[in-house]
This record gives structure tokens, sequence and C-alpha cells, in this order.
């Protein structure tokens, strides 16, 4: 059923709780926490300006990182509010706290129009444990909800959800922001009824992350082109030799059962022809994790579907980003999730990169519909410069994938429905 949304809402004067997800990466330079990638925060600003010029009382909450519930000052959001101040033009205070009278004292003296951001909701374990007291410590300023917090919206955690559930027993309203909205009807709505050939591509490195999705969404797509490590495991299962590429052999019988749907269903499923490969090699350099670090060297294509037993797969050869580019260019919608390779490294970066350009290519000379389907994919479109050449690109990660595979997300079942 359809949710309300920011824009049913009557906000003047009102307090109005946000659950936005600014779970940013941030790095410590010369003493301080920066902000690396501000993506997530701009993403709630036509909220934010709607509210704020509906004259909301706006009370915005997040949480960052993990920090176990516990305070932890690398994972403050006080550099997100100085960066949100910037951004909006308007002043956002910031309380070091979630819940208590330091709150209530702030939320209290806010005007119509003005912005409080809360404290990291994580260093409470309430938080996460969706306790009901700490949810009504939190609920206690709010007089509406509003979650926009779609990348959060698959924890039910006290924020996403009982939140929402306290201020509607109180006759509340709990509303989707815009950024929830949008994710819901790209993600969503526009993946219910798409425009043909709809044209799927999925990458990352395990089917085990992606067989969900893959089997939803052969109830739908036209042709299903895999790359990345997960191709490895097709591979394999089809009688392929994959070398020393990263694969699961526990799941072929899954890989095996995607691709006999797929001939059930009359859907055109590829997976690489040829790849980039290289040869790893063991150096005496520690990673973080305290494993020896593995170098590839004397990278080159293997232009055939086996690979070498000394050689690991590192990206799709040119043959498949030629047939891959080809069937992308015939799309008239198309969900990307997941790389072609580890495109992080230039040396095999170039599937990825191609599969990146033929997406935005499909969408300005064919007119299809492109919806990246966050984490990765949106940091390949990103680093090949051309995120503002497709349709939509997703804030979630682990959200995505659970939405896309189907799941009702805690964050988006808490809203109010619409009323017809
Ligand atoms: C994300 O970055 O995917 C979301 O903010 C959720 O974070 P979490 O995986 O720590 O719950």
């Amino acid at each position: 059923m359809a949710k309300l949304t920011v824009n049913d809402l009557e906000v003047r004067g009102k307090r109005v709780f946000v659950r936005v997800d600014y779970n940013v990466p941030m790095a410590e330079q010369n003493g301080q926490m920066v902000i690396n990638d501000d993506t997530r925060i701009r993403a709630t600003l036509p909220t934010l300006d709607l509210l704020i010029k509906g004259g909301a009382r706006i009370i915005l909450t997040a949480h960052l990182g993990r920090p176990d519930g516990k305070p932890e000052p690398t994972m403050s959001l006080r550099p997100v509010a100085a960066k949100l101040a910037d951004l909006v033009g308007r002043p956002v205070a910031f309380v070091d706290d979630c819940i208590g009278e330091k709150v209530e004292k702030t939320v209290g003296a806010l005007k119509d129009g003005d912005i409080v951001l809360l404290e990291n909701t994580r260093f409470y374990a309430g938080e996460e444990a969706n306790d009901a007291g700490f949810a009504e410590q939190l609920a206690k300023v709010a007089e509406h909800y509003v979650n926009d917090a779609f990348g959060a919206a698959h924890r039910g955690h006290a924020s996403t959800e009982g939140v929402a559930r306290i201020v509607a027993k109180r006759g509340g309203k709990c509303a989707a922001g815009l950024l929830m909205e949008r994710e819901l009807q790209f993600l969503g709505d526009e993946l219910e009824n798409p425009a043909r050939p709809f044209v799927v591509i999925l990458g990352g490195a395990k089917v085990s992350d992606k067989i969900k999705v893959i089997d939803r969404l052969l109830e739908k797509a036209d042709t299903i082109l895999i790359g990345g490590a997960m191709a490895y495991t097709f591979k394999l299962a089809q009688g392929l030799r994959v070398g020393k590429s990263l694969v699961e052999p526990d799941k072929t019988d899954v890989a095996s059962a995607a691709v006999d749907k797929a001939a059930e269903k009359k859907v055109d499923f590829l997976i690489p022809s040829d790849n980039v490969v290289a040869r790893p090699v063991k150096t005496d350099k520690l990673n973080k994790k305290g494993k020896p670090v593995i170098e590839l060297h004397d990278h080159r294509v293997n232009a055939e579907p086996n690979i070498p037993d000394d050689l690991e797969g590192v990206d799709i050869g040119p043959a498949t980003v030629k047939s891959f580019c080809d069937v992308i260019a015939k799309a008239k919608t198309i969900l990307w999730n997941g790389p072609m390779g580890i495109f992080e490294d230039k040396r095999f970066a170039d599937g990825t990169f191609a599969v990146a350009r033929a997406v935005a290519e499909t969408t300005k000379n064919n007119g299809a519909k492109s919806i990246i389907g966050g984490g990765d994919s949106v940091k390949a479109i990103n680093n090949a410069g051309l995120g503002d050449q497709v349709t939509f690109m997703s804030t979630g990660g682990g959200a995505s994938l659970e939405f896309l595979e189907g799941a009702v997300l805690p964050g988006v079942a808490a809203l109010s429905d619409k009323k017809i």
C-alpha cells in the first residue's frame, strides 16, 4: 500500500522528527574528522527545503558507523551539522546527545524553519535493540515523523521503526521523505512494469549475496548480464576452469538453478566469455587484518572462457565488454548493481567503466531509464565521471539489495498508509 509522504503533512509550527541516513565516509585529518563524500547529506536537501518552507521545526536524527551502543568521538555527527549548515545555507544547531533534557531544551527553543541535528543514535544500545523505552525517549520531542533514511530502512531500529510506531499511536503522522519516495519509486514501482527490453547488470564478489535478487529479477528481466567475481561461480557451475579466481565452490548448485530458471523463463543470461587475468603473488607485507598482502602481476587478456590454473580473473575481457554493451545499447530499462571487476585498481577498471559509459549513452540516446542500485556501482559510475548521466542512483547499500530482493523494509512498513 502507498505510504504518506512529507508532501501530505501539515507541518507549520510542528516538531517534525526526521530520520536521515548521514552514515557518510569520514577520515581523520590533523586530529579532526573530515567528511569524504557528502552525497547522502545532499540527497536529503529536497526534503529539508520543503520542511523549512513549510515552517516545520526540524529535528534530525541519524546514526554514524557502528559504535556498539556507546559514545565514540570519531563517530560523532558534529562535523555533519557544520556541513549541512553550509549546504542548506542556514544555521544547524547540534546537540551532543539524542535524548534527555538538553535535547528537549534545544527543541523547545526551535522556531518555524529551524533545524537541530542530534548526536549519533547508536551511542545508545537501545537504538539497535529497538528498545521500547529508548524509542519513547527519542519520540518525546516528536509530533510528526518523517523517514528519509532509505539507506537504513532495512534496520528495524528505534529511530527507524520504534519512534514511528509511537508517534502514530499518539495520533501523529509518519511519512516518507522525498528521497525515500524516489528510492521506492525507482527501485520498486519502475521495475514492477519496466519498459522493455529490461536489462539487469549484476556484479560484485559473491553469488550468495545476490542470489535472491537474481531469483526475483528472473521474473522481470529480458536479459541478465553477470560480471564481477560472482561470474566465476557461474563458470565453475558450467564445468569451466577458474584458476585462482575468487569463487564460491559450495554455491555452484545455486548458480546452476539460476541458469535453469533463466532458460525456463526465456531470460537471456550472459556470463563472461573472456576475462582480464593476473597472477596473484603473496608478499611479506601484512594488511590491516594481519594477513599477507597479495599483489596482482602481469595482467593480460585471457581470450577463452577457461582461466589457467595459476591466474585470477580480475575484470571482464574485451569480447565480453562488446557483447554486454551491445545488449545495453538496446535497453529501455537498465538496473545495475555491482562492478564488473576490481575497478578500484585502474588496471582492472576497463570493463566496469565501459559498462558505465554504455549505461550513460543508452540513457541519452535510447531514452532508457537507468537505475543504479547503490553501493559499489554508484562509486564506479561516479569514478567514471558519469554520475549525472543516469536516471537514478540509490543512496542505499544493504537496503537497496534487500528491497530489490522483495523484502519489506521495517523503516517503510512503519510509515502511515495513504488513504485513497
Ligand atoms: C549503510 O551505510 O548501508 C546504512 O547507513 C546502514 O548502516 P549499517 O549497515 O551499519 O546498519
